[in-house]
């Protein structure tokens, strides 16, 4: 049976895969009238756009969508500071801001980390303990990478909850909502507070340097060259954005699969799976990202399709992870699934910089989470995905936490 083929529906919202299993088997590129793109949803595929970034632009911002070029003062507010990320540009930009941007996430830096991440994992579960309600979301999954990743920009603890206000208004634009308001204007509030935020931490840090990311950002040198004042800001506020919404699901969307799935859950409990190899199947199985944007810069006949120049293309990364010409029984959690080269921090020269700090993260409160609280629990409650197609995560997790 074709399903309905409109991704915004509330059903694909919360449970994508049917219609991405069609896809890959009924009409694997995709152009969807109410995406304004080809959704391309086969493995092989998304890793050949991932791997052609001349004929596949990052840079929807700059060179080709022509939405952006819209004479709306707020629209252009957020492209050019969205335009300065190194996620949205191209070689030779994107070549030289990602070796600056790669000095100041080293396995060096990311091993000084562990031991102020498993502190807050632990901080975060005492205080879980004392609460008559816990909400996975709310008190653990958002708080602990927001915390981490601001932290180790610089900032301090006592701004997190206006920093997450900021990026949640950032987030209903840039995690592709599905509800029919304009997100422009909240966007636009949302980035400039944090550019003014992160400014001024900026004209502190360069007074003050410390050992913080937004200070190694300031110093780094590739070849004789380094981050302008501005690009160091704009790349913070992208670190803080890319660095906590992500994670956040990662968490939500893991604990959530794996408290359904007993089979699975007991063996990472017992030691039959390890935890590192969980983690990667929980970003498989249900990835926060489920796809990115990337814009054709010529006319391309390709899979069948007529590509023209400055159309969207979106590989679904969620649907690549389900191909089962790649993954055996891909509707299954294996957490000891090897080899599992899934997409979910995508591929090629844009390949997740963070993807290392994330995957820490997830591992350490996986594992302690399980290990302080072994007959955990869901409550009743159907999960409650949020209303957006790109940033995919729940709203809500309420726990029964029971040592
Ligand atoms: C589970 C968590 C995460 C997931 C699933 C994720 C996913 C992704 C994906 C799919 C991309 C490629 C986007 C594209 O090609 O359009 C990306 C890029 C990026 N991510 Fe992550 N991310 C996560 C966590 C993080 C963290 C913790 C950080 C930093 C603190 C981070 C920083 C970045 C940066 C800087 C880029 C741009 C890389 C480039 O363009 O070269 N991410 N991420």
């Amino acid at each position: 049976m074709t399903p309905e083929l409109d991704f915004k529906t509330p059903a694909n919202v919360a449970d994508p895969f049917p219609l991405y299993r069609w896809l890959r088997e009924h009409d694997p590129v995709h152009w969807s009238e109410g995406l304004n793109g080809w959704v391309v949803s086969r493995y092989a595929d998304a890793v050949e756009i991932f791997n052609r970034p001349a004929d596949f632009s990052s840079d929807r911002f700059r060179k080709l969508d022509a939405r952006y070029a819209s004479q709306r003062e707020e629209v252009r507010a957020v492209a050019d500071v969205l335009g300065d990320w190194l996620v949205f540009r191209d070689p030779p930009d994107h070549t030289r801001l990602r070796a600056l941007l790669q000095k100041s996430f080293t396995p060096r830096h990311l091993e000084k980390s562990r031991g102020r991440i498993q502190s807050m994992v632990d901080e975060l579960l005492d205080a879980a303990t004392e609460r008559e309600e816990f909400d996975f979301i709310r008190d653990f999954a958002f708080p602990l990478p927001a915390s981490v990743i601001a932290v180790l920009l610089g900032a301090d603890a006592s701004d997190l909850d206006s920093i997450k206000g900021w990026s949640d208004k950032l987030a209903a634009y840039v995690g592709g909502s599905v509800l029919p308001q304009d997100n422009f204007q909240a966007a636009r509030e949302g980035l400039d507070c944090m550019v003014d935020y992160f400014g001024a931490l900026l004209r502190e840090k360069q007074r003050r340097p410390d050992d913080g990311l937004m200070s190694l950002m300031l110093r780094a040198e590739h070849e004789g060259d380094s981050l302008s004042p501005e690009e160091v800001v704009s790349n913070s506020v992208l670190l803080l954005f890319a660095g906590h919404e992500t994670t956040t699901n990662l968490l939500g969307n893991g604990v959530h699969h794996l408290l359904r799935n007993e089979e699975a859950l007991h063996a990472v409990q017992t030691g039959g799976a390890r935890v590192e190899d969980a983690v990667e199947e929980l970003l498989r199985y249900d990835g926060p990202v489920t796809a990115t944007t990337k814009i054709a810069t010529r006319d391309l006949e390709w899979r069948g399709a007529k590509i023209e120049r400055g159309q969207m293309v979106f590989p679904v990364m969620s649907s690549a992870n389900r191909d089962e010409s790649v993954f055996q029984r891909p509707d299954e959690l294996i957490p000891d699934r090897r080899p599992n080269r899934h997409l979910a921090f995508a591929y090629g020269i844009h390949f997740c910089l963070g993807a290392p700090l994330a995957r820490l993260e997830a591992q350490l409160a996986v594992e302690t989470l399980l290990r302080r609280f072994p007959r955990i629990a869901p409550l009743e409650a159907p999960p409650r995905w949020k209303p957006q197609l790109i940033l995919r995560g729940l709203e809500t997790l309420p726990l029964r936490l029971e040592g």
